[in-house]
């Protein structure tokens, strides 16, 4: 891998331990370039990652040299998170608590290996991350780095120097920071291609509904078009490939739906969930395109899989939430878990009609070349191909080890 844009400064360049930041643009990682170097003695090397969220109108990358990086880049991974990441949870129907479609938690693997090929690459010694010491991040991160490169050391600047918005504003002044300071809002929030995250201000009383501000990417569906408006959804191999006839890649699908189910206000969550450091909290999300997807996949296999196939799959589905939450993507049961999901997959092709209307996206029909579902054996009109004299032997065997028990147990 190539990288970067060099710095011709003064830092002492090519003498120092190199970290790798991951870095976004932001307040805490701009200022974490100067604290790096004046806490660690480092040369620091400000890797931003695009997994598809909004794109910032400064550039970010030369910012980071003025402000000290002695390299910078900004690395496109989109198609690299959708076909490695979200393909693969959409696969597994991939919803923690049965909610949460994993947006934020899905893309940190990849961000990590992308900090890792940087710091091989650069001979970094060290890789630093913004996060803070009560979230899931910092453990995916930090489990990522460590499981690709043990020798890898991270740092966290904003686990070791608690601060405040304020003091670093303070900071940055002090030592000549470049920083863009956004409008102050109350929240916290993340967002990449398959969803937005936003935790923080009234939304830590989880009595309180979701004030209209929280949400930026959906219209509120009560204001949302009172025509229904129907898509299809073409699969190959539980893998979306086009979307109303039109086949397209993952990225313009994932971009396209997003637009099209969140306009009909699709997509909001709202929800408690339970950190992996044993806190709750209440965070709400949108993500139009995942949770149209979801249901979409979840119909196709309900037509193209035989039953115990999806029984024992909600089982693997449900281990393989955790461990993308929990941040452990890198080895021990992920890879055969997604080798079981992948072969479930085998004949997951077909295509779906969805109706978006007022915030819901409600699956009307399917078909696929696959199909198990058999008209004749399921009708109850004309052209009945079942067999039905049949049924009263399976009963009989079926239900022989109830009879069985009944006479025995039943005396007593
Ligand atoms: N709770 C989610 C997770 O751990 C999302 C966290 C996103 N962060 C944020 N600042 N909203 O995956």
């Amino acid at each position: 891998m190539t990288c970067c844009s060099d710095n011709k400064d003064k830092n002492g360049k090519g003498t120092r331990d190199k970290v790798v930041l991951a870095y976004s643009g932001g307040l805490d990682t701009s200022v974490a370039i100067h604290w790096l170097q004046e806490t660690y003695d480092v040369d620091v090397i400000a890797i931003a990652i695009n997994v598809g969220q909004p794109p910032s109108n400064d550039d970010i990358v030369t910012r980071a040299l003025r402000n000290g990086a002695i390299k910078s880049d900004f690395i496109n991974a989109t198609e690299e998170f959708v076909s490695d990441y979200v393909w693969p949870s959409l696969k597994a129907n991939a919803l923690y608590q049965n909610v949460y479609p994993l947006s934020t938690a899905i893309a940190r693997p990849l961000i990590a290996k992308k900090l890792v090929e940087v710091a091989k690459a650069e001979g970094a010694k060290y890789i630093a991350h913004g996060c803070t010491a009560k979230g899931n991040d910092q453990v995916r991160f930090d489990v990522g780095i460590v499981s690709q490169d043990p020798n890898l050391k991270i740092i966290a600047p904003m686990r070791e120097w608690v601060t405040t918005r304020e003091k670093e504003i303070e900071y940055a002044k002090e030592h000549g920071i470049e920083i863009i300071v956004k409008k102050e809002s109350p929240y916290s929030r993340d967002e990449n291609l398959w969803g937005s995250s936003c935790e923080c201000g009234i939304l830590e009383d989880p009595w309180a509904e979701p004030p209209a501000d929280v949400w930026e990417n959906t219209v509120d569906p009560e204001k949302a078009p009172n025509e229904p408006e129907y898509i299809e959804i073409e699969f190959e191999q539980g893998i979306p490939v086009a979307l109303n006839g039109e086949r397209m890649d993952g990225v313009q699908l994932i971009e396209k739906l997003d637009r099209v189910a969140g306009a009909h206000g699709v997509g909001r969550i709202d929800h408690v969930e339970d950190r992996l450091m044993g806190i709750k909290s209440r965070e709400t999300y949108e993500c139009p395109a995942a949770v149209t997807l979801i249901k979409a996949h979840q119909a196709l296999e309900g037509m193209t899989l035989p039953r115990d196939t999806i029984e024992y799959k909600r089982g693997i589905e449900q281990k393989y939430c955790q461990l993308v939450y929990d941040g452990l993507w890198f080895g021990g049961l992920m890879e055969p878990l997604q080798a079981f999901i992948d072969k479930t997959q085998e004949f997951v092709s077909g295509t779906v009609r969805v109706k978006l209307y007022k915030g819901s996206a409600t699956v009307v029909g399917r078909k696929s070349p696959y199909s198990m579902y058999d008209e004749g054996l399921s009708t109850y009109a004309e052209g009945d191909v079942f067999d039905h004299k049949s049924a009263t032997g399976f009963i009989y065997v079926w239900g022989l080890p109830g009879r069985t028990a009944a006479k025995s147990h039943g005396k007593k």
